[in-house]
């Protein structure tokens, strides 16, 4: 894990579209979930978080406050914050 890249808040924040790619941020962790999207069980609510933090969002929808569903998240970390 030590061998990803540190990336900065914009950075994160250029990539909020399935163009640009689709980046979101989970405790110190970055994501490139722009695969995922049309896959997200949830549809396309997903793309509220493009380019910012995961967590005010599970924390409305606590369906995401399981194991399997962080399984998943971790096979699209790029890099931390
Ligand atoms: C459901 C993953 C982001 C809204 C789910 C489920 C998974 C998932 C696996 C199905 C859970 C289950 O039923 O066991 C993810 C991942 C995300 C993400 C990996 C980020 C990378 C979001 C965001 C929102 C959201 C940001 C809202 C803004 C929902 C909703 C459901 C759902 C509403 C329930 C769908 C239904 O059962 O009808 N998500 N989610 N998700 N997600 Fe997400």
């Amino acid at each position: 894990p030590s061998a990803l890249p540190i990336f900065t808040q914009e950075e994160v924040i250029s990539h909020r579209s399935l163009e640009d790619g689709v980046w979101v941020t989970y405790k110190g962790g970055v994501y490139d979930i722009t695969e995922f999207v049309a896959v997200h069980p949830g549809g396309d609510k997903i793309l509220l978080a493009a380019g910012g933090d995961l967590e005010p969002f599970w924390a409305l929808y606590a369906v995401h406050n399981q194991e399997h569903v962080l399984e998943i998240l971790s096979e699209y970390k790029v890099g931390e914050l």
